[in-house]
């Protein structure tokens, strides 16, 4: 049969994908897409702090430029961090490519994919069509960038590039872009949001400076931070094909025992001695020989081993019990508080703790309808 001359094949983008599909990263509607792009640049900003162990000191602006209709209000967002930075080969991608970033590793960060930030600035651009501005203090450097994002192609567009000597020594990170939001609705729930992460990171100076000109700060009450969360190898637990193929491929030259010891977390000599022997694979073959077929027993074999200790929690970077305290009567000067801290479990392979905190009267608004909530 003939193809029908209407039928076109074409590939996108990632930028196109999610730029035709908006909605699926938090941009649906215009109380949404100001308060997602805030919440992603705090995040951001908040990830560089703790990832560094530096105690965050984070400013935030929100102006408004103008009126496009009777519920959008042309929004700047202005955010300022003491994150350390980024090395400047690093920056239009950062800010310009989607799905490109740092914390595609096993470790606990906010964001994940290289995309929350840039959805907010495609976004942007989409709906005001204004370049991205970024001041990047970094080294013995300051860096400016003007960037917009290529949909299309997924690729920055750096309109200017300037740099200068970093006389003061500031690390940290500027961002500055416009977007279409409905302010006055985003606004409560975008104050809500910021006081709920100072309550998670009493270590962080957060302010926030509004439309009109108002400065609520939510300052740190101490200077202890949770211990930074450590990268470490994939659980047994959880791997798949495709990641034991990805590893065996970069493995091609170690023998399997040598393989599985290394490239795997929680597995020791005797445990893949163990696995080799009811595989019938000698411990000395060489992982470049193995066929695909040896790789599927080889990822069943490892999935389904009742034998290793669950993940150690190292990649975690849980607040503990002291800091939740300290955050939640910071902000809410409870009558009641308790807190707990769960020791971590695991769900196939992958770490978690469960930390709760439950206070009661002082400063907590109490519910409009009467009803308590616990
Ligand atoms: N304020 C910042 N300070 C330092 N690095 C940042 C900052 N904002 C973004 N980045 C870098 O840009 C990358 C992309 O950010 P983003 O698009 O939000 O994706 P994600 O946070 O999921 O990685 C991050 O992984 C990080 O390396
Ligand atoms: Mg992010």
């Amino acid at each position: 049969m003939e193809m029908s001359p209407e039928e076109k094949f074409k590939e996108i983008s990632p930028a196109d994908f999610f730029y035709r599909n908006r909605d699926i990263a938090g941009f649906s509607n215009p109380v949404r897409a100001l308060y997602t792009a805030v919440r992603e640049l705090v995040e951001n900003s908040l990830d560089a702090c703790e990832a560094r162990g530096i105690l965050p000191d984070i400013v935030l602006f929100l102006t408004i430029e103008g009126q496009a209709s009777s519920e959008r209000n042309v929004v700047r967002i202005k955010i300022t961090d003491n994150g350390g930075g980024i090395p400047p080969e690093h920056i239009p991608n950062a800010f310009g490519k989607i799905l490109f970033g740092s914390k595609y590793t096993l470790i606990q960060s906010r964001g994940t994919f290289g995309l929350g930030g840039k959805m907010a600035y495609l976004y942007g651009q989409i709906t005001t069509n204004n370049p991205l501005e970024i001041t990047v203090g970094y080294r013995k450097k300051i860096y400016f960038f003007k960037i917009m994002i290529d949909i299309k192609k997924n690729e920055p567009i750096v309109l200017e590039r300037e740099e200068k000597n970093n006389s003061k020594k500031w690390n940290g990170t500027i961002v500055s872009f416009t977007l279409e939001g409905d302010y006055f609705r985003a606004f409560p729930k975008i104050l809500e949001y910021i006081k709920l992460s100072a309550l998670v990171a009493p270590y962080a100076n957060i302010t926030l400076i509004d439309a009109y000109g108002r400065l609520i700060r939510f300052s740190r009450s101490t200077v202890q931070m949770p211990n930074p969360p450590k990268e470490t190898l994939p659980h047994p637990h959880g791997v798949d094909v495709e990641m034991v193929k990805r590893l065996a491929e970069e493995n091609r030259k170690r023998t399997l025992i040598s393989f599985l010891t290394r490239s795997f977390h929680r597995v020791g000599k005797e445990t893949s001695s163990r696995i080799l022997g009811q595989l019938n694979l000698s411990p000395d073959t060489v992982v470049g020989e193995l066929g695909l077929d040896e790789i599927v027993r080889l990822t069943q074999a490892l999935k389904n081993y009742d034998g290793f200790l669950p993940p150690d929690a190292s990649i975690l970077s849980p607040i503990g019990e002291a800091l939740l305290k300290e955050g939640i009567k910071k902000e809410l000067e409870p009558e009641v508080l308790a807190v707990e801290s769960r020791k971590p479990q695991a769900y196939s392979g992958h770490p978690f703790i469960v930390e709760v905190g439950i206070a009661y009267g002082g400063r907590i608004t109490p519910p409009e309808d009467g009803n308590a909530i616990i």
